[in-house]
């Protein structure tokens, strides 16, 4: 009987840890689904600059940065709280002001 309950304690311990588990985190991502998604006015289209954009996703800062080109302009097409600042906030850094 002691065994039993034993088992039973065990196996809902591990059911509990494995359901409860926080295996998932939300990224930003671009057509993502969720509040962190990054979103852009599909009627836009990107400027040749965002090519490759992979590239651009890991140097546009030193564009802005550098003063090659105005973070004003960039709002232009971007809404800064969905499609600047969920990523900011994600990787910690400064938000994007309107
Ligand atoms: C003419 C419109 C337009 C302007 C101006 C513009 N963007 Fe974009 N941007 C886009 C579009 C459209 C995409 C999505 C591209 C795609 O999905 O291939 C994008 C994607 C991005 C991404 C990648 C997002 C991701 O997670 O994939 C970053 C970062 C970005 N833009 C930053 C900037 C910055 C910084 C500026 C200003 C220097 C800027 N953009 C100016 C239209 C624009
Ligand atoms: C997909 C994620 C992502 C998106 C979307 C994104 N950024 Fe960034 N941004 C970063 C990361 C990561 C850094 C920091 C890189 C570092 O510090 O090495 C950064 C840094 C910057 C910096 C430099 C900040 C500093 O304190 O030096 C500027 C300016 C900037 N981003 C502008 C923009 C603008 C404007 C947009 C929207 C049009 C945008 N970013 C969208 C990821 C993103």
């Amino acid at each position: 009987m002691r065994k039993l309950f034993l088992v039973i304690a065990v196996i809902l311990l591990v059911g509990l840890t494995v359901g409860f588990y926080p295996g998932w985190v939300e990224k930003p991502v671009k057509d993502g689904t969720g509040p962190m998604a990054i979103r852009l006015d599909p009627g836009v289209v990107a400027p040749e600059y965002h090519s490759p954009l992979d590239w651009w996703q890991k140097h546009h800062m030193d564009a802005v940065n550098r003063g090659d080109l105005a973070q004003t302009d960039c709002l232009y097409c971007h809404q800064p709280e969905t499609s600047c600042n969920n990523c900011h906030r994600y990787v910690g850094v400064t938000v994007i002001g309107r």
